[in-house]
């Protein structure tokens, strides 16, 4: 209730009024809603992942990528090539963020299950799956694994929503999901 400040320096000791134990028990009440929906919201929301995230330096991160690129590219896509790979169910799957690009385009196969891992080459991407909603920052020095098993055919986009410097609009990439009984 006070809008100058005390004219009893002592303020802390002066009794609560009601107005403010009724606001006061508001607010805590309040924020115990509030870290209790975090808990059931990560249970059934639906759009929390479980992820695991370990360290790894950008060096070895790009040679796994590479590796994986290197033994299971199927063609090339755009002016500047880049490899799409499809790489066997079940297996360790990787996809590198840097100034500005995801890196390269997996095609999956649909039903199959697979650990994705998420890393960046130089600093913090935005790793945003639509139209799916899976939504993820992405650091240089560590890796998200998280294991997903995709349960709908198409073109997914992945959009960087990190503001990421000069090139952060072209910052996008792909993931392809197909039927192999087709
Ligand atoms: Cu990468 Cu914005």
């Amino acid at each position: 209730m006070a809008i100058h400040p005390p004219a009893d320096r002592i303020w802390w000791n002066e009794k609560l009024t009601a107005p403010e134990v009724i606001w006061i028990s508001v607010a805590f009440v309040w924020g115990l809603i509030m870290f209790f929906a975090m808990i059931y919201w990560h249970a059934v929301g639906d759009q929390n992942l479980s992820n695991e995230a370990y360290k790894i330096s950008p060096e070895v991160f790009a040679e796994r990528t590479e590796a994986m690129v290197e033994k299971y590219k199927v063609r090339e896509e755009g002016d500047t090539g880049i490899p799409v790979v499809r790489p066997p169910a079940g297996s360790d799957i990787y996809m590198l963020g840097r100034l500005w690009e995801w890196w390269p385009i997996l095609e999956l196969e649909k039903g199959q299950q697979y650990r994705l891992h998420l890393s960046s080459m130089d600093w913090q991407h935005g790793f945003s799956l639509q139209p799916a909603n899976i939504n993820l920052q992405i650091h240089a020095g560590y890796e998200m694994v998280i294991t997903i098993t995709p349960s709908e055919t198409g073109e997914y986009s992945v959009v960087c929503n990190e503001y990421c410097g000069i090139g952060h609009h072209t910052m996008v990439g792909r993931i392809y999901v197909v039927d192999k009984k087709k």
